[in-house]
């Protein structure tokens, strides 16, 4: 499959995810502040500098002024993410996802609206490190909690999920999480 990053930044716009009728309200502002760590085109520079840095203030500040838009681009963002997927999946049976990497679940939620499988989400919650210092080691900015609670809240049953944390330590192998 090729991805042209430009198509798939046209390819949906904020009224199309207001159409799927998604809800938002499990999102507190943790969530929210990891999402916009997760998706960094959707909060200011200074507040992802000042995260790197080692100070969450102005991203708390962020949220309390503008929680809804960082969400809602977060959404779009995936969601034209998703939709290569969704084309390159149509007409399959889908009864297993497992994410690794999952972040806050979003990919999942879109997942299952169309297809309603099970789902395994791995992740690793946190490390020493801030941000993308991946390149060597690896680093996590999630909570499962909260994908988990966002699924919920968009109709999947508890029974359908999985939640595998990895460590900080994880020069393991990613596959020692997985519970399929
Ligand atoms: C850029 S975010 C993307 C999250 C989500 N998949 C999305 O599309 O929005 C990258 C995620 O990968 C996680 N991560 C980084 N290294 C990882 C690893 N070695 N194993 C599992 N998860 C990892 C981070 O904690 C973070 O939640």
């Amino acid at each position: 499959m090729t991805i042209d990053r430009a198509a798939i930044d046209q390819s949906a716009e904020l009224s199309d995810i207001e159409k799927l009728g998604l809800s938002f309200d499990s999102i507190d502002d943790q969530a929210c502040a990891l999402l916009g760590y997760q998706r960094t085109k959707q909060i200011s520079r200074k507040s992802r500098k000042m995260w790197e840095a080692g100070n969450p203030r102005p991203l708390a500040r962020e949220i309390k002024e503008r929680k809804q838009d960082i969400i809602s681009g977060a959404f779009l963002e995936i969601y034209q993410e998703y939709l290569p997927l969704r084309a390159a999946l149509a007409g399959e049976e889908i009864k297993k996802v497992c994410d690794i990497g999952c972040g806050q679940g979003i990919n999942d939620v879109f997942l299952f609206k169309d297809f309603s499988p099970t789902f395994t989400l791995i992740d690793i919650e946190q490390t020493d490190n801030q941000y993308h210092f991946w390149s060597d080691e690896g680093s996590g900015y999630a909570s499962l909690a909260s994908a988990q609670a966002l699924l919920v809240a968009n109709g999947c049953k508890n029974r359908m999920l999985r939640r595998s944390i990895l460590t900080k330590h994880h020069g393991r192998r990613p596959g020692m999480g997985l519970t399929l």
